[in-house]
C-alpha cells in the first residue's frame, strides 16, 4: 500500500475498544467521557473483514491499542484469528498493564510477540493520582510476568508531564541500565478534552538529555519508528525519546488506524477519516474505498498551527 506522498504503508493500529479501565488526566476529562453506543462499535466479524482486507493489501505489523485493549471481551481470540492470516508478520499490543499479569501467558499464546506498557510514575501515589486509581504493583507484576514468558525486550511508554514525572527521569533511564528494556519518554499531546491540560503540562523530550547528559545517541534499528534512541553508557536498554511536538517523523511513517467505531485514519494530527462501517453497511468496496483514502494521507501534519484533534486520544490508541 503507498500512500499518496509515496510512502509505503505497512502498520495498522487496531484500537479494539475506547473503554479503559484507567482515567490518565491527559486522556480523560475528570467528569467521565462520552463512550461509544452499542451500534457504533465494530463487532468481531467486521475487525476481522477489515484486518484481512488490509492485510492482502500489504499491511504485515498490526499493534492492538484501545482505550485499554485487555478490557475487550473475547479479545483473545480476535488475536488469535488475526495472528493466523497470511499476511500478518508481527503482532504487538499496547496496554497500561493493569489486567497484564493474569493475561500475560494467554496474550503470547495467541500471538502477541512483544508489548508496550504505559507507565508514567514509579511511585504508587504519584501513579495512582496521575490513572485517577491505578495500582502500580499491579503493572510491576504484569511487567515481570510478561518478561518471564517472552514478551520482550519490554517498552515502558513514559508521557513527559511537567511538575509531576520530570524529578523520576533519571530513575526511569536507570531501569535500562542492566536490563534489555526500553524506555520511551513522549512529548505530551494536546488531544481532545483535555488538551489545554496538555498543553499546560508539557516538557521538550530534550529535558531528558538534560537531565541525563550521559546518554549516547544510537543509530535506529527501524527507519520508520518515531522514536529517536539513545544509551547510557554500557546500558543494556535503550532510552527512546519521541518528539511529536518538536519534532516530526512524518517522512518515515508507515502507519493508518482503525477506531473501535470503524474509522481509518491516516494520521493521529488529523481528523480527517474514512468511516468503514458506512462502506460496509453499503456493501461496498473496502479495497477500493481505502485505496481512495490513503492517496490522500498528507506528507506532513500542522500540529504547531494548534489544530488539535478533536477525537480523544482513547477513542484513536495512540
Ligand atoms: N500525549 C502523549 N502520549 C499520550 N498517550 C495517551 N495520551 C497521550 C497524550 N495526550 C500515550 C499513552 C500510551 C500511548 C498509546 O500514548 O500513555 O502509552
Ligand atoms: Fe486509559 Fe491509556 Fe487513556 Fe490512560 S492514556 S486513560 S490507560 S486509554
Amino acid at each position: 500500500m503507498i500512500d499518496g506522498a509515496g510512502r509505503k504503508i505497512n502498520y495498522l493500529r487496531l484500537s479494539v475498544t475506547d473503554l479503559c479501565n484507567l482515567r490518565c488526566q491527559y486522556c480523560m476529562p475528570e467528569a467521565g467521557v462520552k463512550k461509544f453506543g452499542h451500534g457504533e462499535t465494530l463487532r468481531f466479524n467486521e475487525i476481522l473483514r477489515i484486518v484481512e482486507t488490509l492485510s492482502q493489501m500489504g499491511i504485515d505489523k498490526v499493534r492492538i491499542t484501545g482505550g485499554e485493549p485487555l478490557v475487550k471481551k473475547g479479545i483473545i481470540s480476535l488475536i488469535e484469528t488475526i495472528n493466523k492470516m497470511d499476511g500478518i508478520k508481527e503482532l504487538v499490543m499496547t496496554t497500561n498493564g493493569q489486567r497484564l499479569e493474569e493475561m500475560a501467558e494467554s496474550l503470547k499464546d495467541a500471538g502477541i510477540c512483544r508489548i508496550n506498557v504505559s507507565l508514567d510514575s514509579l511511585n504508587p501515589e504519584k501513579y495512582a493520582s496521575i490513572t485517577r486509581g491505578g495500582d502500580l504493583e499491579k503493572v510491576l507484576r504484569g511487567i515481570r510476568k510478561a518478561k518471564e514468558v517472552g514478551m520482550t525486550p519490554i517498552k515502558l511508554n513514559v508521557v513527559l508531564i511537567g511538575d509531576f514525572n520530570d524529578d523520576e527521569i533519571v530513575d526511569f533511564v536507570e531501569l535500562t541500565r542492566n536490563d534489555d528494556m526500553e524506555v520511551r519518554f513522549i512529548e505530551l499531546m494536546p488531544v481532545g478534552e483535555v488538551a489545554s491540560w496538555s498543553e499546560r503540562n508539557f516538557m521538550t523530550g530534550e529535558s531528558v538529555l538534560e537531565e541525563v547528559p550521559e546518554l549516547e545517541a544510537i543509530e535506529k534499528e527501524d527507519r520508520s519508528s518515531p522514536a529517536d534512541y539513545y544509551r547510557l553508557p554500557h546500558g543494556k536498554g535503550k532510552v527512546g525519546i519521541i518528539r511529536p511536538i518538536t519534532c516530526k517523523f512524518c517522512s518515515a511513517c508507515n502507519r493508518i488506524r482503525l477506531t473501535s467505531d470503524g474509522k481509518l485514519r491516516y494520521c493521529l494530527h488529523s481528523n480527517h477519516e474514512l468511516d468503514l462501517k458506512v462502506v460496509m453497511d453499503d456493501h461496498g468496496d473496502i479495497m477500493k474505498a481505502v485505496e481512495e483514502y490513503i492517496s490522500l494521507k498528507p506528507a506532513e501534519h500542522h500540529l504547531e498551527h494548534h489544530q488539535y484533534v478533536t477525537r480523544s486520544m482513547f477513542g484513536i490508541g495512540g
